[in-house]
This record gives structure tokens, C-alpha cells and sequence, in this order.
């Protein structure tokens, strides 16, 4: 029975605040209790504490209108954020949790390899354990919503941003963003440690014109709906919260004021029912790409567009009610984007339980389950680009070894950019690594050159230390402030110190082991002939320096290969696998007078101490109907002397089409352990809507009767499709 205190309270509690009551039930019932002023102040983000990026500098909010819709968490303190919590849940009228997001791009406090290095792991389950681990830290350190994954298909390694995204493939960014958006989400925004996830930045973003970042991009709706968006619409039926809007000017309308891709195709065509949060200043910025004449202008764009969400320029709060009372913003875009932002809140349990479970620091960051995943997907994307001879492995008759070069000892720049919350103090160094893995062999370190500039005195001592030892490894590279946000360079060679200094280590005789960590595909026309192995380690995070041995050693046979492919000049930029075939590909015609037109490294190469023989290439049938499903298999052998992980990559071409395919398009990867001397049958479930049909300029999916070719490893299997 009732009690009459009880009946009072079911009639007292609002819907929105009944844990029991259907989301959409709350959403609505939340909405239609809120004035115009606490509509508003939903749309807007501002920043928390002070902001270590460089790009994006903005005043500190020192106090916080109580009901503001999100904050950029510049803290790792979850007692600061349950306090600004609790002044928001109390000292708002509805009680409105507030949404801390942030930055959270390759780990919080583990720092795993950036995004670049993931995709080369093609270990998909991988990245999404990962993505899992950095979500608990994200959730223990006050952080609710990451501004990840990065999504941009990018084919132009002088952008920096290259370094944050999965490569130049459409799919690799659709498998990789979806594993990353189930590593974070989880089963359920709701569950303890999930956060919500953000795609980013929609869209077309990395094709910024001559790699120069925040510029136009000239994309056509074909190239935008076969190359550009396919990772979005994965990554949105895959569950992801929310997105970002582009910097980007596309084809002449600002990706932050797009009503044809923030509204037509991501609310309408594709029922994305989360919200767009702008860009860092990149609703002001319409002012600067010429669509709006000021800031309040630039707001009615960017909202009337699709952007719910204000990412700190203040505009959405300064000239909304004005806008309102002008009747230029009607009152149900308003409820609807409120709604939208609320949706994700309620789904992510805020409502519920807006405060952040105190865990003892101790417990909260690199935890040994999260350190051992981060040294695997480490050792799991670094790739062996070159092993002339089998300089690789080192024999263990390796009794000195010279390590030289500027990142051999460093520790700052291996983990990578944005990466806030990491710690040099937390990763290890290659010279570290090295040292435990080789216990019985004298390492003779010397500097050598710096990164950058024309101090060539360290040489002396380099090639001394050369001179005592029976293999040099020369580890060179980037500074991680060199990719990244506003990181664009004009070549991709690394600096002619550190070039140099190989040409003169190469003058002792001995083998030079070139280890490079980069964010970026490098030039390595010059280097490449001076090498007698290659291995690109990327930046992999805290816990590089093991892995790396390993592979030196042999204990690790690697397995990686690149999700990018490397030019041999700058000059060749653009190169990407998936090209359109030319109209005279025969007998060089077209090609480069000066230089070879092949770029050094192609997407997918990657090289391992075993070798793998691609046999028997079946298929279930080779003529079949659209919507028949067939199976391909292959059977590959590792015919070598150690164990070893490969990944299959399955592509199609559609040789004759109503218009010019890609020459090859990547339809399915898997990776598997294959024991020495053993074989094993990887599969390729083909659904011919999904793998072998094209989409036109407009978006609409058409399969066509005909021929195509399914491809693995060097094998090539014709399939007809009939009616
Ligand atoms: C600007 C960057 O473009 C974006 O990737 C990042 O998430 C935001 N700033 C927030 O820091």
C-alpha cells in the first residue's frame, strides 16, 4: 500500500528525474521545463583550467554560469570536477549535469601509439581494447566525452594531421573508427566506465589543400561520398555520441556552416540522433573563410546548418535570445538541439550519477593490464619496411652494439602529440628497451646530432662509438610537435643533420639498423639506400623501447604493416594505392620524367622474419546474383623458421563501370597467428551490396552486373554477377 509520503513524492518527481521512465520520456519532459536562457546555455562549451594547447588558446572561464551545457576538462582531477559538478546540479534550477569532455586522442595517462601506428597494426580488436583502457582512465580522471576517434581519410602526409587519423583508405578509418567507438562506448553509454565518443572533424578535413592545415578543401560529392564520408556513416551506425565540424571550407561552404552534410545526410539521410559540437573558434572562423559577416552572423550559419554545440566562442550564449526574438532561429531548431545534447547526457547516466567515483591515484592510471596492452599494440605497429640480407634479427653473437641518434634516449617525443595527461617520466626510451633486452651486449650510445639544425660536433663521437661495435642502430625522427594540429610541413624528409649523420656513420662499413619515429609518412629516398634494415616505430606511446628490442632481438616477429604509403619524393604527393587508373598505363607513359613514379613503400607493405605463401584461392561460386552471398578463402603457409601474425587484406576492382573505380579498393582485413610450417584459411564473406557496389555523386549505392575481381596476396579471382 501507498503511503501518502510516497504518493507525494511520485507526484513531485518530474519525469525527467525518474530513473525508471522511458529516455525520450525525460528528454521531452526536461526540454519543455526549461526557459529560453537555460535552452541556450546548453548549446555552449567552455574550457575548464588552462589550455596546454598551443593552437587552441582561449581565456579561462574563471566562474561558470551554473547550467552551461559542456566543459573542456583541462584538469585530471576528479574532486574538481564533482565540485564544479555539484555547483552545477545544485545551484542550476533543473539540476542540469554538466558534460566534461576532452582530448582523449591516443590514451589519457597510458599513452598508446597515435592513431597512425594503430591502423598499421591492423589489429582491430587491438585498438578497441585499447580504446576501452583509455576510456577507464578517462572516466576516473572526471572525463565523460573524447573528442576521438579521428576519421579523416588523409593522402597527404605534409599535413600533420596525418599522425591522428587511420591513413589513406576509406575502410581502414571505417574498421578502426568503429573499433575505437565500440572501445570507448561500450556495450552501454551508461555503463561505468564508457564514454561518449566524438567523430571527427566532419568532414573532408584531410584533404586541406597542399597540406596545409585549416584550408579549403576542393572535394567533389563524388570523391565525398566514395572516399570522404563512408567512415562517418560507419562509425554512426556503429553508435558513435557525437561529431566535430571541420575546420575545412568545403568546395566553397565551411564544413562548420554545411547544411547539405551537418543536416541532409548526417540528421536526415543517416537519423544520427546525437549532436555536432563546432571546432575550437571554428564558428567565429566563418568570418575569416568569408560566409559570414560577424560573430553573430557566424552563429545563425553554424546553427542553422546543423552545429548544436558552441565549442567555446561564447556566440551561441551572446546572440541566441536576440536571434530567437528576431525570429531568424525558430524555437524548435532550438528545443531540438537542446534535446540532442541532453539525449547523450541522459545516455551517458549523468542524470543519474553525475559524479565521478573516487579511485586512489594508484589504481586509476598504468595499470598492468593497460601497459601490457600498450607495449602490444606497439610491437603490433611498428613495421619492418627493410631487411637487405636478413640484417634483421641481430644474431646473438652481437657483442656491441652502437646506438646513435637523436631518439635513441628520448622519452618526450616518442609518446607522441596530444598527449596531455602522458608522461615522459612514464615511457621508455629505446636505449632503455635495449639495454634489458640485451644483458650480455655492450650498447655504445652517442647522440650525434640534434633533431634539427647544422650542429654536426656530436658526429666525432657517433662514428667513434660505430667504430667500436659490430652494428649500428641510428635512431632518428620527429619532434611530436612536428604532426599534430597546425604541424604541416612542406617536405617529408627528416632534417638534412640527421641525414647527414648517417652518411657518415655508413663511411665505417658497418650495418647500419635505421629506426625511425615519426608522425608522418617520411622522404626516405636518400636514407633508404644508406640502410641495410628500416624499421618504422612510429610514435608508439610509453612503452616503445621493449617492443622495439624485441623485434631487433627476434623475440618479436613483426607483423605490421603501413595503413599509408610513402612517397619517395614530396614531389610525388599525392600517391595512394587507391588511385584511378590512368588513360595510358602502359609503358610508363604519364609518369614522372625525373624520378620513378612507384612511391618507396606502398599501403599494405610490411615485411616479417617468416614468409608467407598465398595458395588456393577458392570462391564459392564464380558467377552469382545480387543478392546471393558467397565465400572466398585463401590458404596461407608460413614456409619459414619462426612463428608469425598475418594480416590478409582482401581487395576488389570493378574493372567495367558506369564510371572509373578506384584500380583497388580494400574490402576486408583479418590478421592471424600462423605457427611455423603450418597453414591456415582466412575468409572473405562477400555481401556484393556491401563489397561490390559503388556509390554515385549523390550517395545512392549501385551495383551493376559484370565482371570483378577479388585480390589476395598475389592472386586475382574473376566473379561475375548476373541478374
Ligand atoms: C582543435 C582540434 O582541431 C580538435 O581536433 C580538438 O578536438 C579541439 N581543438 C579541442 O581541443
Amino acid at each position: 500500500m501507498l503511503t501518502i509520503a510516497a504518493i507525494h513524492i511520485g507526484y513531485a518527481q518530474p519525469i525527467y528525474k525518474n530513473k525508471t521512465a522511458a529516455l525520450e520520456n525525460r528528454v521531452k519532459d526536461l526540454v519543455k521545463r526549461m526557459t529560453l536562457e537555460e535552452k541556450i546555455l546548453q548549446l555552449n562549451q567552455f574550457t575548464f583550467g588552462i589550455n596546454s594547447n598551443p593552437n587552441n588558446i582561449g581565456a579561462e572561464i574563471k566562474s561558470l554560469p551554473p547550467g552551461i551545457g559542456s566543459l573542456i576538462y583541462f584538469s585530471a582531477d576528479p574532486e574538481q570536477r564533482n565540485a564544479i559538478q555539484r555547483k552545477a546540479v545544485d545551484s542550476s534550477r533543473l539540476g542540469i549535469p554538466i558534460l566534461f569532455g576532452f582530448d582523449v586522442i591516443h590514451g589519457f595517462r597510458t599513452v598508446y601509439p597515435i592513431s597512425i601506428a594503430q591502423a598499421c597494426s591492423f589489429n582491430s580488436d587491438l585498438v578497441k581494447e585499447n580504446s576501452k583502457q583509455a576510456a577507464r582512465e578517462s572516466v576516473l580522471s572526471g572525463v565523460d566525452w573524447t573528442f576521438s576517434p579521428m576519421i579523416d581519410v588523409a593522402r597527404d602526409p605534409r599535413w600533420g594531421r596525418v599522425s591522428e587519423g587511420y591513413g589513406e583508405d576509406p575502410y581502414m578509418n571505417e574498421r578502426f573508427g568503429v573499433a575505437t567507438v565500440q572501445g570507448y562506448q561500450g556495450e552501454n553509454l551508461s555503463d561505468s566506465f564508457s564514454i561518449a565518443a566524438c567523430l571527427k572533424h566532419y568532414v573532408a578535413y584531410g584533404l586541406s589543400e597542399g597540406g596545409r592545415d585549416y584550408r579549403f578543401t576542393d572535394v567533389s560529392p563524388q570523391s565525398l561520398w566514395e572516399t570522404y564520408l563512408p567512415p562517418y556513416e560507419a562509425c554512426v551506425k556503429a553508435g558513435a555520441a557525437t561529431l566535430m565540424s571541420g575546420f575545412n571550407d568545403i568546395s566553397g561552404v565551411p564544413a562548420t556552416a554545411n547544411h547539405y552534410t551537418l543536416t541532409q545526410i548526417l540528421k536526415q539521410r543517416w537519423k544520427h540522433d546525437g549532436f555536432v559540437v563546432a571546432d575550437w573558434n571554428a564558428i567565429e572562423q566563418l568570418i575569416n573563410q568569408g560566409v559570414a559577416k560577424d560573430r553573430k552572423e557566424a552563429g545563425l550559419k553554424a546553427f542553422m546548418a546543423g552545429v548544436e554545440m558552441d565549442m567555446k566562442d561564447g556566440i551561441y550564449l551572446e546572440h541566441f535570445k536576440t536571434l530567437v526574438a528576431e525570429k531568424k532561429i525558430p524555437m524548435a531548431n532550438i528545443e531540438d538541439a537542446v534535446a540532442r545534447i541532453l539525449r547523450i547526457k541522459f545516455r551517458l547516466g549523468l542524470f543519474d550519477n553525475p559524479y565521478t567515483t573516487i579511485v586512489d591515484a594508484k589504481e586509476r592510471y598504468l595499470q598492468p593490464g593497460a601497459k601490457a596492452l600498450a607495449a602490444k599494440l606497439a610491437e603490433e605497429s611498428m613495421v619492418l619496411l627493410k631487411n637487405n640480407n636478413n640484417a634483421l634479427p641481430l644474431s646473438n653473437q652481437t657483442k656491441r652494439i652502437a646506438l646513435i641518434g637523436p631518439m635513441a634516449k628520448d622519452k618526450d617525443n616518442i609518446i607522441g602529440s596530444w598527449s596531455f595527461n602522458g608522461k615522459a617520466a612514464d615511457a621508455e626510451s629505446i636505449y632503455e628497451g635495449l639495454q634489458k633486452e640485451y644483458k650480455n651486449t655492450t650498447i655504445n650510445y652517442a647522440k650525434g646530432c640534434a633533431f634539427d639544425g647544422a650542429d654536426e660536433t656530436g658526429f666525432e663521437e657517433a662514428i667513434a662509438a660505430a667504430n667500436q661495435s659490430d652494428i649500428i642502430v641510428v635512431c632518428l625522427g620527429e619532434l611530436k610537435t612536428w604532426s599534430g594540429e597546425n604541424a604541416s610541413r612542406s617536405t617529408i624528409a627528416l632534417p638534412a643533420i640527421q641525414e647527414k649523420l648517417v652518411v657518415a656513420l655508413k663511411k665505417t662499413g658497418k650495418p647500419v639498423i635505421l629506426i625511425l619515429s615519426n608522425g608522418r609518412p617520411l622522404e626516405l629516398v636518400r636514407l633508404e639506400p644508406l640502410s641495410d634494415a628500416i624499421v618504422e616505430i612510429w610514435q608508439p606511446g610509453i612503452a616503445g623501447g621493449t617492443p622495439l628490442a624485441g623485434i631487433l632481438s627476434g623475440r618479436i616477429n613483426p607483423s605490421a604493416k603501413l595503413a599509408i604509403t610513402f612517397p619517395l619524393t614530396t614531389g610525388q604527393i599525392p600517391t595512394y594505392y587507391n588511385m584511378r587508373q590512368s588513360a595510358r598505363p602502359f609503358d610508363k607513359q604519364g609518369d614522372y620524367q625525373d624520378i620513378s613514379t612507384e612511391p618507396l613503400y606502398w599501403f599494405g607493405h610490411g615485411l616479417s622474419y617468416t614468409n608467407y605463401e598465398y595458395s588456393n584461392v577458392k570462391i564459392g561460386k564464380n558467377q552469382f546474383k545480387k543478392n546471393e552471398k558467397i565465400i572466398a578463402m585463401v590458404t596461407v603457409k608460413n614456409t619459414g623458421k619462426v612463428n608469425g601474425k598475418e594480416s590478409v587484406l582482401w581487395y576488389i576492382t570493378d574493372p567495367v563501370c558506369s564510371i572509373s573505380r578506384p584500380m583497388k579498393e580494400l574490402k576486408y582485413f583479418e590478421k592471424k597467428e600462423i605457427k611455423a610450417g603450418e597453414s591456415v584459411v582466412y575468409k572473405f564473406d562477400i555481401d556484393p551490396l556491401r563489397d561490390l557496389s559503388y556509390t554515385d555523386a549523390t550517395g545512392k549505392r549501385i551495383l551493376q552486373e559484370g565482371d570483378y575481381f577479388i585480390h589476395v596476396g598475389k592472386e586475382k579471382i574473376k566473379i561475375e554477377l548476373v541478374k
